[in-house]
């Protein structure tokens, strides 16, 4: 155990050393590295299966969650309920909101970080995750810890953040309490299964979650998971022009049961969405599958086609699904790739087939309806920017949505979701949906200027924050720098956000339409020719907002903002980053990418 007394990236000491747990330190030793943990739903003790910590002196534990879209927030605080009512204190803290001298603090820290963008850490939380990749070796020779990390397993970089962050901790010195798990999208059941081991381990005693049996069947899970209400669809309309290449709709819900206060700008709206028929008696043939089989979901039995219809992802492949199928198929290379160390072999198969596609190239005999279903994920809910405002339209949410449309293995292939909203969603069609709080995203206080900067659906929150200002009577300045192809047919939203130019809600609307010109113009070329003027509003406490695509826009974006900072206000590369980072951290660069 390092007897070294922690410091912060700065060098200067946490205020108090922790007091010191006397175990070995080879009894956190983890059984086994988690590096190609593959979302297993299981929980390895660090110690095989011994209670790892004797007992905790100060009898509490702090719990920090870094999150983008609020899963590892509710499982954080759900570890801390569980922790509470187990006699000991618990402090759940947003990681974007920490600082690390809390680790200074604290002898047990439980982590939960879900994983963004490309592999990256929730934007909220670059901060902490860059102070402890700063910080001292062995400073943190004190603290007994555990990650639970969130993930999906379609993506590349599978859990990178959750991974990395256990990296650090370890390269600090800290010692694990039990390894780390990876999670997939159904996270549920691990990290439930994961919280009774911590408490086992910190206790040394079995411990029977209260809340442990979940609901019966999956429509009843989903309705204990979200607060699901009814919207009915009042107006759906493409917005963009004869001839463009994309057909962005614009989706009105009228939902009666939302309060008043029900959503803020900048929520999210959550959609339970379902599958096309045709894709799934596409799959049933595929797979020679019985229709009307039934199987068992959630301790409920239904129907094939209903489970495979509203419950079950039949597109996107998962390691587990290759890994299922090719064991199924009697392939090896399938299962061979699901389970090889090069994640890159696995993405480029996955991205390149949906599961319709494997079945068909890699046909296997009939199988049991049961074991199908058990080889797919559960179909996921799909969050839209909420476009509108409650004072502007009470108990309305407006949606901007761009549909998802390819070609796949000689077939046009269409997003779920999108593939639902923009061609099976008539006017009068009802919709279950929840409001998706986003702490991240929001307006200042009256009079504060904005700088918000959008490209395509990326606009779709900016109209909630200028119905909000303009129902408030606020006169604060607002610039909006708005990206798309071609002006003649894709200008989102053209009339309403002239409309605020107008009457002065929005006071500067700065375009690029990038087909429009030889040379692409995107909204990151716009920003640099404004550098000066971008500064000024800086200095005077604007708060900068970056909303739409997170694999292109945002990191070109990102790059702009610097260069802005450090040509208009003279300061060297470093110096800029961390000027952005400081205003990261204020609350005023604040980022909802997708
Ligand atoms: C916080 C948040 C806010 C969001 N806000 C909005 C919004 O305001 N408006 C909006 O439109 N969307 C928004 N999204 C995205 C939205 O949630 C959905 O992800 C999107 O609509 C696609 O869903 P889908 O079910 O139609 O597509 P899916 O069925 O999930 O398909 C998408 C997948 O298709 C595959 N794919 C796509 N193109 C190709 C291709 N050319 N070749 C092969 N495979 C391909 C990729 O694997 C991709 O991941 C938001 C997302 C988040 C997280
Ligand atoms: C835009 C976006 C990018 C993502 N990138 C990754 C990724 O690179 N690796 C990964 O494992 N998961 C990725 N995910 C999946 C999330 O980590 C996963 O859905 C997680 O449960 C979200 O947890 P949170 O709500 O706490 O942020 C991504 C999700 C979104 C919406």
């Amino acid at each position: 155990m390092s007897r070294r007394r922690p410091r912060d990236p700065q060098g200067r000491p946490f205020s108090r050393r922790a007091p010191e747990v006397t175990l070995s330190e080879s009894t956190f030793e983890p059984q086994r590295g988690q590096g190609d943990t593959l979302g297993e739903s299981h929980v390895a003790y660090a110690n095989g299966g011994q209670s790892s910590v004797g007992n905790v002196p100060s009898g509490h534990v702090t719990i920090l969650f870094a999150t983008e879209t609020g899963a590892s927030e509710e499982v954080a605080n759900a570890l801390g309920k569980a922790i509470d009512q187990n006699g000991l204190t618990s402090r759940v803290m947003d990681m974007a909101d920490a600082d690390i001298s809390e680790l200074g603090e604290t002898e047990i820290a439980l982590f939960v970080a879900s994983t963004t963008g490309d592999g990256d850490a929730p934007y909220a939380a670059e901060s902490f995750f860059a102070a402890l990749g700063a910080a001292e070796a062995g400073s943190l020779g004190h603290l007994r810890y555990a990650v639970l990390a969130l993930g999906d397993s379609t993506y590349e970089h599978f859990c990178a953040a959750g991974r990395r962050l256990d990296t650090s901790l370890a390269a600090l010195g800290a010692k694990r309490i039990l390894d780390r798990i990876d999670c997939d999208i159904d996270y549920e059941e691990p990290a439930a299964e994961w919280r009774a081991a911590i408490l086992q381990a910190i206790l040394q005693k079995p411990v029977a979650l209260q809340d442990a049996l979940g609901p019966s069947g999956p429509a009843a899970a989903r309705r204990e998971k979200y607060r699901l209400i009814e919207g009915v669809v009042v107006d759906s309309r493409v917005l963009t022009g004869p001839g463009s290449s994309k057909a962005t709709r614009h989706l009105a819900l009228e939902l009666p049961e939302l309060a008043d206060a029900a959503y803020e700008p900048g929520d999210a709206l959550g959609v339970i969405v379902e599958n096309d028929p045709a894709l799934v008696d596409a799959v049933l043939e595929a797979g020679g599958l019985d229709a009307k089989a039934i199987v068992t979901l959630k301790g409920e039995s239904l129907p094939l086609d209903e489970a495979l219809r509203l419950y079950l992802d039949i597109a996107a492949v998962t390691p587990r699904f290759l890994e299922a199928w090719g064991a199924t198929s009697h392939n090896d290379m399938l299962a061979g790739v699901a389970l090889a160390p090069d994640a890159g072999e696995r993405t480029a198969l996955m991205r390149n087939h949906h599961i319709v596609d494997i079945m068909r190239r890699y046909p296997a005999a009939p199988l049991d309806a049961q074991i199908f279903v058990e080889m797919l994920r559960p179909l996921q809910p799909r969050l839209y920017s909420i476009a509108s405002s409650l004072k502007a339209s009470p108990r309305q949410v407006h949606l901007t949505i761009a549909p998802v449309s390819y070609s796949l293995w000689g077939e046009q292939r269409r997003g779920v979701a999108t593939g639902q909203l923009c061609e099976r969603t008539p006017i009068g069609s009802r919709l279950q949906v929840y409001v998706h709080s986003n702490a991240h995203f929001r307006l200042p206080a009256a009079g504060v200027p904005i700088i918000m900067i959008g490209a395509g659906t990326g606009v779709a929150p900016y109209l909630g924050f200028l119905q909000e200002r303009a129902a408030q009577g606020d006169g604060g300045r607002a610039w909006l720098f708005f990206g798309e192809r071609n002006r003649a047919t894709d200008f989102l939203y053209e009339e309403e956000l002239n409309a605020f130019l107008r009457s002065g809600v929005l006071t500067r609307l700065d375009t690029a339409f990038s087909r429009d010109e030889t040379n692409k113009v995107y909204v990151q070329h716009r920003l640099l020719e404004q550098t000066g003027e971008l500064c000024r509003w800086i200095a005077e406490g604007a708060h900068i907002f970056v909303c739409g695509d997170a694999a292109n826009m945002a990191p070109d974006v990102h790059r702009a903002l610097l260069s802005v900072i450090q040509t208009g206000m003279g300061l060297t590369g470093s110096a800029a980053e961390t000027f952005l980072g400081t205003l990261q951290s204020e609350g005023r660069y604040q980022r909802d990418v997708y």
